[in-house]
């Protein structure tokens, strides 16, 4: 079954904040358990007295629901792979929510697979307000929003602001994509040679070397 919370708000971080403090307290025995002064997950919390701590649910706000250790990127093995494997009966009561990059239906069907009981979509809403329907519809779901868009989807201007990597500008672009296919048309002629030219970086100037044959570039480096 699939169960869509838009957003968590503050409730999410009193979960992370209640869990931080009753791993606080459950590390001084195990040594598994716990999160950083960020928040962050650096070591799971496998034991937590759930009634006690008036936990109602654990949410993982990672980046991403599918992220991997923190610590260690040899360790490829998801946190929610490890947190089933550490929790302790008492947490098993918890639900926990996938959060992070759940743009389609896929990625939360996927996340519901891999053990979150519930998962919840954030930035997906702000670019498509029926995100939910269209997910229980199979439709696909918009995951960038357009630069005249922010009046329909009613983002007030400082949010918009911060939006601006999940803003495309459709005309702009499809004016790019013609000139790219003109281009691609374009008889190539090279004057044969190496070719260096230089970039200016914050450490100076950046040499890029090319070798053009006649109408290929043969090799560059930097
Ligand atoms: C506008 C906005 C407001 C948010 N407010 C909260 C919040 O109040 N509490 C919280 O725990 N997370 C908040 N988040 C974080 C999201 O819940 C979520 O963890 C994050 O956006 C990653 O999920 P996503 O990839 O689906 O956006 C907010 C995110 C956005 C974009």
């Amino acid at each position: 079954m699939l169960r869509f919370e838009p957003f968590h708000c503050c409730r999410s971080r009193c979960g992370i904040a209640q869990t931080d403090a009753c791993t606080i307290e459950n590390t001084k025995t195990q040594n598994n358990a716990g999160f950083d002064r960020h928040g962050n997950v650096y070591r799971l919390p496998n034991k937590v007295d759930s009634q006690a701590s008036g936990l109602d649910y654990l949410h993982f706000s990672m980046g991403s629901w599918a992220r991997n250790s923190i610590v260690n990127p040899e360790d490829k093995e998801t946190l929610i792979a490890k947190y089933h494997q550490l929790k302790d009966e008492s947490l098993a009561k918890v639900p926990v929510i996938g959060v992070g990059g759940i743009a389609q239906r896929a990625d939360a069907d996927e996340a519901l697979e891999q053990g979150y009981d519930l998962v919840s979509v954030g930035k997906g809403y702000l670019v498509e307000p029926t995100w939910a329907t269209k997910a229980l519809n199979n439709e696909t779901c918009a995951e960038f929003a357009d630069v005249n868009q922010q009046k329909e989807l009613t983002i007030p201007s400082p949010l918009w602001d911060i939006m601006d990597y999940m803003i495309v500008d459709s005309a702009a672009e499809a004016v790019k994509h013609q000139r790219i296919k003109e281009l691609q048309n374009v008889k190539i002629e090279f004057e044969p040679g190496e070719y260096t030219a230089y970039g200016v970086g914050h450490n100076g100037k950046l040499p890029v070397t090319v070798t053009f044959s006649e109408d290929k570039i043969l090799d560059y480096c930097r």
